[in-house]
């Protein structure tokens, strides 16, 4: 497609997202040719940079970042040149006179009239502000031209994400509005619709008749590190599962979608978020449960307690770790757990969807066979490791029938190589082009929030008692365990 002139305006752009994931995202796609021949990118931000110091900076990030490095210096010449520096104070009305002028020049330049994206990589009590002074000073009037970004989190709870979208729905379009979640933008995520809808092996099986139970973990191998202040104010709740991991459930319980337009998979996603059963306050204590991680070690690297991380009060109350049993209440999942589980400071980075059958019938082999009641089980590995397995039972070789579990593979590095386009390099393409797929609608936002406020207040009226309850290096609290083996199964990790 025919790519129209787009000036991007990162606001934040001297921060960790725009060094680490922004730029490198667009340098990528520079690279392999996605950005519009008539593109600039400026950077805004509080710190001193000259023009040059800010490109040095920049180029900084993708040299230890991006995913392609290879000559650097020359492509860096061509992609260089598109980029600026603004140092400005967001709370002035002159930023945005200043911006709108940057805009009246590039125009003028090209001739053209451009696309606008306004990307909020800063706080989040930061964005609404921008937003609206963005809206006084005239910049958003082109619903067609002009885009906004959000980053998450998107409101700290219900209400202040209903607050946010009614703020946001008196200024602007929904159309104009990408709240982001990356993992929607994770290649293996996305390749889920495939497996599901471009197949006719698995749907027929992809309901409750078959279906057992279904998993889902995020686990990451690191602390808290340098973002205890945000994360004071998070946890793993409201981090990870009110966003990636809800949206991971909608790609495994979603009907099919009749088309691919925006609205009818966000339509059909939002029907999932609908149906998840919402716990009574009650009810949390029996199908939620929260970590928080003390001191120890991770692949021979010390780990300080979460409590005694920088920006972190010393009593705080705040998870680290969290696993939640869903039910979706609807004919397709009638009765189906599906538990979920993310942390910090565990024993390795692993994103993995389990889907466990039901077992085949025990009545025919005979007892030497062996474990004939081993379900089959489709595990999709998010990453790092990239790909889909297939457990069903085989005959071990010799002369009597012993079954063993044996895996049918899929490697996304073997079929694709290890060179992946990231998250952010799909999202922003999908800005760019104006397409909102992977991005949450208002309705989706206040729907997840709905599903996590009552484990939110239930903990928060209830501090937790044994703060930290797992050590670095392990699979979380021993209840974590407990939830999922009260229905007697064990959570699933890569061997
Ligand atoms: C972010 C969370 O949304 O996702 C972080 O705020 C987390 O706390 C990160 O580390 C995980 O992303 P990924 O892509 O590394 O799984």
């Amino acid at each position: 497609t025919k790519r129209e002139p787009t000036i991007i305006f990162i606001f934040g752009g001297s921060g960790d997202l725009a060094y680490r994931k922004l730029v490198p995202a667009l340098y990528n796609l520079y690279i392999d040719k996605y950005l519009p021949d008539n593109f600039y990118i400026y950077g805004i931000g509080r710190s001193e940079y000259s023009e040059d110091q800010y490109i040095d900076y920049l180029k900084g990030g993708i040299a230890s970042f991006s995913r392609r490095k290879e000559a650097l210096d020359e492509t860096w010449k061509v992609f260089s040149p598109h980029i600026d520096y603004i140092k400005a104070d967001l709370e002035k009305d002159d930023t945005y006179q200043e911006i709108s002028n940057k805009i009246a020049e590039k125009e003028k330049e090209w001739n053209a009239k451009a696309v606008v994206m306004f990307y909020m990589s800063v706080a989040p009590q930061l964005a609404p502000m921008i937003a609206t002074k963005l809206y006084e000073h005239g910049l958003t009037a082109d619903a067609a031209h002009s885009r906004m970004v959000f980053e998450k989190p998107f409101g700290h709870d219900l209400e202040s994400a209903r607050a946010l979208n009614i703020k946001l729905g008196e200024m602007f379009e929904e159309r104009q509005i990408y709240r982001i979640d990356h993992y929607l933008g994770k290649e293996t995520v996305q390749n889920i619709l495939a497996l599901r809808f471009a197949n006719a092996l698995f749907e027929p099986l992809w309901n409750c008749n078959y279906i057992d139970h279904v998993q889902i973990t995020a686990a990451e191998d690191i602390g808290i590190e340098s973002r205890g202040s945000y994360y004071e104010g998070a946890g793993a709740l409201r981090d990870m599962v009110q966003n990636h991991i809800l949206q991971l459930v909608c790609m495994i319980a979603m009907e099919a979608p009749v088309s691919f337009a925006a609205d009818e998979i966000r339509n059909k996603k939002l029907d999932v978020l609908k149906a998840i059963r919402r716990w009574r306050k009650d009810e949390v204590h029996k199908n939620a449960v929260r970590g928080q991680y003390g001191e120890g070690w991770i692949h021979g690297k010390e780990i300080i307690a979460y409590r005694n991380e920088k920006g972190v009060a010393p009593n705080s109350p705040v998870e680290t770790f969290a696993a939640v049993k869903f039910y979706v209440d609807n004919w397709r999942w009638r009765g189906i757990p599906f538990f979920v589980r993310t942390g910090k400071a565990m024993q390795s980075k692993s994103s993995l969807i389990v889907i466990e059958f039901k077992p085949a019938p025990d009545y025919a082999f005979p007892p030497e066979a062996g474990e004939t009641w081993r379900p089959n089980r489709l595990i999709i590995s998010i990453q790092p490791q990239m790909d889909i397995r297939l457990r069903f039972q085989a005959k071990q070789p010799g002369p009597q029938m012993i079954l063993q579990p044996v895996d049918m593979v899929f490697s996304y590095t073997d079929a694709y190589g290890d060179n992946a386009p990231e998250a952010y390099e799909t999202l922003l393409e999908d800005v760019i082009e104006g397409n909102p797929t992977l991005f949450m609608r208002a309705d989706q936002v206040e729907k997840a929030w709905e599903i996590i406020q009552p484990i939110l207040e239930a903990w928060q009226t209830r501090p937790p008692v044994d703060f930290p309850n797992y050590t670095p290096g392990t699979w979380g609290p021993e209840d974590a365990e407990a939830l999922i083996a009260r229905d007697g199964y064990n959570w699933t990790t890569l061997p």
